[in-house]
């Protein structure tokens, strides 16, 4: 029998409840009962991003809000700061870099977290920079950056806005926007939110909406403007991807059953457990420092094929992991925990990488990695 299972960053496994809204049949979306859906994902996104300012609902892949995030609050001749970190800290390097926006890179080696030190230090002698790109969390590496730090540095700069990917952030751990001075924070649907691909998210401060009002930058369909209106008429202003709305209403309804402290404590114990697990099997994390509770990213022990290890996850056991991108190729797998996971779901994927380390002569107690983890769901 063949049984697949997602431990990827994204797409995540989904709750049935959710695969079952989504699997009824379509509605239109300029219709009330449409309507009724919008308000309330309206006002389960505010909780979910602790906003009290309109999260806007994009039909696209979480990239989507990232572009919307530089070509809605910059102007020409402004220039960001991208913290890059891993993939996804490049790509906004690239995003302003298609749209002419000069940006000057504070690279930080890989699995490690930013320096906020070094936001306040180029933010006193470049006076036209006007906003500071992040990754609340950096998937690629699976770091935590420190956001909070971040945005109280920018704060006391008027002119300058932080823009936070919070991809695999957002449902994992704590970010209060409002509370944080966080101005434009992001997400999208197949993380956290339990959703397929497809729906990308974006919520902005009063002052990122005030950037928005001047931003000259050429934009069409990711108008942050024009979506705005929209929402508030319980509208986007395109065609959205009707099912996942559908679906969306279900998980916001399910995450706001759980509480967002009920949901951060849950990660934190998942993170938690699967760190000290791969601990226990002799193997090194690859973020050990500031790791993200939305996965956990593995060193292969030296002499090991990585891709082929997680090939064997899935040849095996049909269990999805993801392995490194580009310099950490072959070098790391990632194992996630973000959304619809619980403490077996780690029991499993511990198992598994137990039986798949021993197959390639890894030298360790088969079950420790399994027991550490159980002790740490038992406290
Ligand atoms: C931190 C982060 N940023 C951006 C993205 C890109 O999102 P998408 O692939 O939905 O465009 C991802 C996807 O894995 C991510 O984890």
């Amino acid at each position: 029998m063949e049984k697949k299972y997602l431990f990827s960053p994204g797409p995540t496994m989904l709750p049935p409840e959710v695969l079952l809204k989504m699997a009824e049949p379509i509605m239109h979306h300029r219709e009330p009962d449409f309507e009724e859906i919008f308000a309330e994902i309206r006002e389960g996104l505010k909780y979910l991003f602790q906003t009290k300012n309109e999260v806007l609902i994009l039909t696209s892949s979480g990239t989507g809000a990232m572009e919307g995030a530089v070509s809605n609050i910059l102007s020409t001749g402004d220039k960001a700061i991208v913290i890059r970190g891993g993939k996804f800290g490049e790509r906004w390097g690239e995003i302003c870099k298609a749209y002419g926006i000069q940006f000057i890179p504070i690279d930080v080696e890989w699995g490690k977290a930013a320096d906020p030190g070094k936001v306040r230090e180029i933010l006193q002698s470049e006076p036209s920079v006007r906003a500071v790109y992040t990754q609340a969390s950096e998937t690629s590496t699976g770091v935590k950056h420190p956001v909070k730090e971040i945005a109280e540095i920018v704060k006391k700069h008027e002119n300058v806005v932080t823009v936070v990917d919070a991809i695999t952030g957002i449902g994992v751990f704590d970010i209060p926007m409002d509370l944080w001075g966080v101005d434009v924070l992001i997400s999208g649907s197949q993380k956290a939110l339990m959703l397929p691909p497809g729906l990308a998210f974006a919520a902005l401060s009063d002052k990122a909406w005030k950037f928005a009002e001047r931003s000259n930058l050429p934009k069409y369909y990711f108008n942050f403007k024009k979506e705005l209106k929209s929402t508030k008429k319980n509208q986007s202003s395109y065609t959205p991807a009707i099912s996942l709305f559908v679906g969306l209403r279900e998980s916001l309804r399910m995450i706001q059953k759980e509480g967002l402290e009920g949901v951060f404590r849950r990660h934190e114990m998942l993170a938690a457990a699967t760190r000290a697990a791969v601990k226990a099997l002799g193997l090194d994390l690859y973020a050990p420092d500031s790791p993200s509770d939305a996965l956990t990213a593995v060193k292969i022990p030296e002499g090991m094929d990585g891709e082929r290890l997680k090939d064997l996850f899935f040849e095996k056991f049909g269990i999805t992991v993801a392995e490194g991108q580009d310099r950490a190729k072959g070098k790391i797998i990632r194992i996630a925990h973000l959304g619809y996971y619980e403490r077996l779901d780690m029991i499993m994927v511990i198992s598994a990488l137990e039986m798949l380390l021993k197959e390639m002569g890894h030298h360790f107690q088969l079950g420790a990695g399994v027991k550490a983890a159980e002790e740490m769901f038992m406290g």
